[in-house]
């Protein structure tokens, strides 16, 4: 059944506040799709039975699992790839020439979803850059989904996930079969510290002098306004020779003109312009 239009808007508003995700006008039917098991949870049988639940909760924790349910969040290992090899033809060599004598790296993956795209980060460190070994790599990935999160942690991963995007090899040599699933070796999942942080609030915890920042596919929910705030807020954290990476569709173009667009390979990144 589609939710009457105020029951819509009170959700899409609850989700806008908290995460700053703009739900479109007449994506209603999103509503059933994300919150079913939700609801089936919590018993309510539809969702002006939520809504009315909402309205008295109290603590929050109601709230804070709708707005995590309504999250897309789609992602895949080494997701259109490019961006991963520029990283490792260009990015890794050039930064392990510039930080020679501090031999630290610091790395914030800012809407991670299930840890993928940071594991894919971390196995192109580890496969390719065996010198590193001995660098202090500060690897922080963070997303606003507790769920996510946790499933970032555990590292383990269905059939489907690492057949989309991850090569044969690095399976074999970095995963561990259990039962039908695949768990990252611990010695990566050591690399990466795992947290929860909604980048519509205070960021704390994210390394204050970044050498790469990938925050791909999410900036894309947000508005204008938001997208500006927190774009800013990464320019400000960037080294001034760092690299940022968007979602193909993202850009900073008419939100932040003191990042500038660089080609690398078949890339498109960001730095700050000089
Ligand atoms: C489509 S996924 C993209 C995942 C990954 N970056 C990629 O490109 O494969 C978007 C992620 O952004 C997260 N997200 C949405 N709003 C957020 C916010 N305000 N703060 C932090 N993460 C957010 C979602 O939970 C979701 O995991």
């Amino acid at each position: 059944m589609t939710p009457s239009s105020a029951d819509y808007d009170y959700i899409r508003r609850l989700v806008q506040d908290h995460s700053a995700i703009m739900l479109e006008a007449g994506k209603e039917y999103l509503l059933g799709l994300r919150l079913q098991g939700l609801m089936t949870r919590h018993g309510c049988a539809d969702i002006p039975a939520l809504v009315q639940k909402l309205r008295s909760d109290r603590s929050g924790a109601l709230s804070r699992e709708v707005v995590e349910a309504m999250t897309n969040n789609e992602t895949s290992f080494f997701r259109d790839l490019h961006p991963f090899e520029t990283l490792r033809k260009v990015i890794v060599p050039e930064l392990i020439r510039r930080r020679a004598a501090e031999r630290t790296l610091d790395i914030w993956c800012g809407a991670s979803s299930s840890g993928q795209e940071i594991y894919s980060v971390a196995l192109t460190l580890r496969e390719h850059f065996p010198e590193l070994v001995n660098w202090r790599l500060n690897i922080v990935s963070t997303d606003l989904s507790r769920e996510m999160v946790q499933r970032g942690r555990d590292g383990r991963y269905s059939q489907i996930e690492v057949n989309r995007g991850l090569p044969a090899m690095l399976l074999v040599k970095y995963f561990e079969r259990s039962g039908m699933d695949y768990y990252v070796k611990p010695d990566i999942r050591r690399m990466v510290d795992f947290r929860e942080l909604n980048l519509n609030g205070p960021w704390s915890g994210v390394p204050s002098r970044l050498d790469i920042v990938f925050m791909r596919n999410v900036l894309i929910y947000f508005e204008d306004a938001v997208k500006r705030r927190i774009l800013a807020k990464v320019h400000d954290l960037l080294r001034p020779d760092g690299y940022l990476f968007l979602g193909g569709s993202e850009t900073t173009l008419n939100l932040e003109d003191r990042l500038e667009q660089v080609q690398l390979e078949r890339t498109r990144c960001f730095r700050r312009r000089h």
